[in-house]
Formats: structure tokens, sequence, C-alpha cells
């Protein structure tokens, strides 16, 4: 039974405190490794020396979550791998109507209760999922005959109570899932054919009163780019705030396909964050045609880097859920015959090089995957070099990466330089950026400022621009 002990949830940002903690921890997916009593060989023990994936997060006050499942919590590899690279946890299954409320007006928490726990004792945060959805609904509710005010009541039963139970622990739900089909039309279910599209905002004014302080999404897959699909919920959810309806994020689930990634995803993220709501990627997973070849995961590393990228660039994103631990766990095989390995983690708790994609997105370092090695023979000469790249470019913006390589060993650098076309940093990740005009300093980080002679990293940020954008003259100074 899960004891309440006064506000635990943890909010974006709140996360980051945890980071010096969780060093303590074991270190990761080579832990497993690290608590047998051979020595590591050379590759697990560089591994053993990286940043977990739930510690570049927390530095970075972004979410980085996974889906889990109560079932498995008993492994010890399964809880150890959820707590230390994950600083967010979702319930795959164990949150869903069928296994809450089953009966009506008989609800079983078990289940639900022992993730609740399993966060509060790893100091995560907990997206829940989800509250009102056409899938594994119980039969009571999926093919009742109600009348308005009966399905209301419902509803309002349903969510008060779920809500109202987690209202000290679970900080962000979904409140409404797959509303929409592939069509772009609302979905047949009991609730639109009994409320017609009035079930949602209802469902969420439900939410609110539950838990005011709660941030509350509306979620669905095939809506990461911009589409016909995506199209509509822009529409929806402008309708919705414009009524008043108190919504605050929309996930994107993002259940993608290897060599697919919609390359509209960050202007997507953008304009759904301009209408001023919180976007997350809630249920992430890119899947391989199998058998799984270095180069399908080479694409697969490339594929989740431009999804975090994505997320990360856009402030008003904050963070990203995939779901599932490992391959083992995933959804992916039991749906699509012959796709599989869709995580960046694999059955045996080894890391991909998609788990090291969104290592680097996240600040660390590539890892011993591909990726461009430092030359550590060939430093520059002086305190630092910065070399400056636009990598997009649009109506009004730019993204840019800056990659300082070390030509001594360093405690920190700063890097400064001027716009010449009217350009300004609107939102940077991987350094501390102040401007003053068109003059721009960068510093470390923290994290990554440590360097030694000949190795490399790199910082980012979007822009503004009124016109061209240049590539200013930089000049590196280190410490
Ligand atoms: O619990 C029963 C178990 O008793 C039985 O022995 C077993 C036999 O197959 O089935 C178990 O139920 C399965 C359940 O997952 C729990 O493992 C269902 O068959 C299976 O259909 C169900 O699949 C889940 C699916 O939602 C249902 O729609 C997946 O695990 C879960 O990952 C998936 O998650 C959804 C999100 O909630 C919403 N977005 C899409 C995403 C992927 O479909």
């Amino acid at each position: 039974m899960l004891v309440t002990k006064g506000r635990r949830r943890l909010r974006e940002g709140a996360a980051v405190a945890l980071a010096l903690a969780l060093s303590l921890v074991t270190g990761g997916l080579a832990a497993a490794h690290a608590e047998e009593d051979a020595p590591l060989p050379a590759q697990e023990a560089a591994q053993a020396q990286q940043a977990t994936l739930r510690e570049l997060a927390d530095q970075r006050g972004l979410r980085m979550g996974t889906a889990v499942g109560s079932q498995y919590l008993n492994q010890a590899d399964y809880a150890r791998t959820a707590a230390t690279e994950f600083n967010s946890v979702t319930h795959e299954n164990d949150l869903k109507w069928e296994t809450v409320q089953p009966q009506r007006g008989q609800f079983n928490w078990t289940n639900a209760d022992r993730i609740v726990d399993f966060a509060q004792q790893n100091d995560q945060m907990i997206h829940g999922h989800t509250l009102v959805w056409h899938s594994q609904l119980p039969s009571w509710v999926r093919d009742g005959s109600f009348s308005e005010d009966q399905l209301l009541d419902v509803m309002d039963t349903h969510i008060s109570t779920t809500v109202g139970r987690y209202r000290d622990d679970i900080a962000t739900w979904d409140v409404v899932n797959e509303p929409i089909g592939d069509d772009a039309r609302f979905r047949d279910s009991v609730f639109h054919r009994t409320l017609g599209e009035d079930f949602i905002a209802e469902a969420f004014r439900m939410a609110d009163r539950a838990d005011p302080d709660a941030r509350l999404f509306i979620n669905d897959y095939n809506i990461d780019g911009i589409n016909a699909k995506s199209d509509a919920y822009y529409e929806l959810v402008r309708d919705l705030l414009a009524q008043g309806v108190p919504i605050d994020g929309i996930g994107f689930q993002g259940h993608l396909i290897a060599g697919q990634v919609p390359s509209s995803i960050q202007q997507n993220i953008q304009r759904f964050v301009d209408l001023g709501l919180e976007v997350m990627i809630t249920e992430l997973d890119i899947r391989i045609q199998m058998p799984a070849t270095q180069q399908k995961l080479e694409q697969q590393a490339r594929d989740y880097e431009q999804v975090v990228n994505a997320c990360y660039a856009v402030e008003g994103c904050s963070g990203v859920i995939v779901w599932g631990v490992t391959d083992a766990y995933s959804w992916v095989p039991d749906t699509f015959e012959g796709q599989g390995a869709a995580l960046p983690i694999d059955g045996n708790y080894q890391p991909k090089p998609s788990y090291w994609s969104i290592h680097e997105a996240l600040g660390g370092d590539p890892g011993p995957g591909p990726g461009p090695d430092p030359d550590p023979t060939d430093p520059p000469s002086g305190e630092c070099e910065a070399e400056y790249t636009v990598t997009n470019q649009w109506q009004g913006g730019f993204q840019a990466q800056v990659t300082v390589t070390a030509g001594a060993d360093l405690t920190g650098w700063t890097v400064e330089w001027a716009f010449g076309g009217g350009e300004r940093v609107s939102h940077a990740w991987n350094a501390s950026v102040t401007s003053s005009g068109g003059s721009v300093t960068a510093t470390d980080a923290g994290y990554n400022g440590t360097l030694s002679a000949g190795q490399s990293t790199s910082f980012g940020f979007v822009g503004t621009s009124s016109g061209s954008v240049s590539e200013p003259e930089l000049t590196c100074a280190g410490s």
C-alpha cells in the first residue's frame, strides 16, 4: 500500500538536485558487470566511467523516462536499469482503466502502487498514463449503454478517484489518449458516441478538479511530424485553449520506424509550444525490420538523435520517455511481425548505438560506438579552438553547433563572438550563454568544462535571425 509522504513529486528542474546523489548509485549499464569480481574488459571499464542517461538529463533539468511494467520490478537488472538510466517512469499498462477499475466501483491499486512506490524509492518523476482511452477499457465501460449524464458520472468517478489517489505522487497525466484516428477525424468510442467531442473538455475539467496542480496532457501517435492528424490536433487544442479548458500539454508518442523520422518534427513541436503548451515525447521507440544489422542500428541511432535533439532544441519540450527499459520488454515484436530492436538498450542490458547517440545529444560522450573521435595527437596550438556550424535554418531562425577543442588540459572554457547580421541566441544547451546585443559569451556548463589536450565537446543553440545567417569569427579561451 502506498504511503503518502507529503508532496514528493518531482518536476522538471527539481531532478537536477538528484544528480550528485545519483552518482553514488551504481554506474548504469556497466553496473551489472561492475558488481562481478572479475576485472572489467576495457570497453566496459570505459562505459563504467560514463555518466548515465539519467545523470546527463538531470544535469540539464530534462525528463528522460521509460515505461515500466510492475511484473518485472523484481528482476534486479531490470529494476537497476530503470532506476539508474531514467529520471521518470510511466506505467506501461498498470494504470489503465481495465487494470485499475475492472468492475464498476471496484478499484485495484496493487500494480499501480508498486510502480509509484518504486519511483518514490528512486526519486523519479511519474508521468501518469492514462485516464480516458478507447482501448484497454473494461467491457462494462466499452460496451456500456449510458445516458450522457451517466457516462459523465462514470468518467468523473474514474478520473477523480485515480488522480485524487495520486495527487501527491503524479505531477503529469495523459488525460485523454488517442481521441483522433489516422483519418484525422474523431475516433469512434463509447465516449465520443455518447458525448461527442465534448468528452475531451469534460475529462480535462474533471482531472483539473481532482488535482489543480497537475499538468494535463492529450497524447497520440502519428502526430510527431506535420501532417493531417497533427493539424487536427492543432485545431483541437487551439479550440480547447480558447474555451478555457485546463490543458497544459501534448504528448507525441513517437512510435517510429528507423529511417522514417519525420523531418518536420522540430517545427511541429515548436508550433504546439507557440500555442502555450508543453510538449513531451511520451512513448518513443524506433523499430527496425529484423534482423538488426550494424547499418540499421546506426540509422536508428541517427533517428534517436534527431528526435531527442528536436525536443531539446525547443524550450517548452520537456523531455523524452522511451517505451520500455530494454528490447526484451518492448511491445513492438508482439504487434509488428518481423520488427523489433526498437529501444536504445538491448535485451542483454547492453547499450546500442542509439543509447550513445542519446548520450551525446544530452551532452555526454559519444561512447565507444560510431561517432567522430577526437584526435588526441593533434591538439590546436592555443588554449582551445572553437568551430561554428549552422546545422539548420528556417524563416526567421536557425540552429547552430559550436565544437570546442582543447589545445591544453583545461578545467573550463569560454567562447565569444559577435553576430554580424542581426542574429540572436534564444535557447542554448551544453553551455551557459549570455548575450548583449549581438555579442555572445558562452562558457562551459560545468560538466563539460574539463577537457584534456585534443579533446572536444560541443554546445548548441537555437537563434532568431532577421535576414541572412552568417558564421561569425570565434575566440576561445581556456582556464
Ligand atoms: O495481462 C495479460 C496477461 O494476463 C496475458 O497472459 C497476456 C497474453 O498475451 O496478455 C496480457 O495483456 C497484454 C498487456 O499488454 C499486458 O502485457 C495484452 O495482451 C497486450 O495487448 C497489451 O499490450 C499493450 C498495449 O498498449 C495495449 O494496447 C502494450 O503492452 C503497451 O505497450 C501498449 O501501450 C500503448 C500505450 O498505452 C498507448 N500508445 C500506444 C502504445 C503501444 O501500443
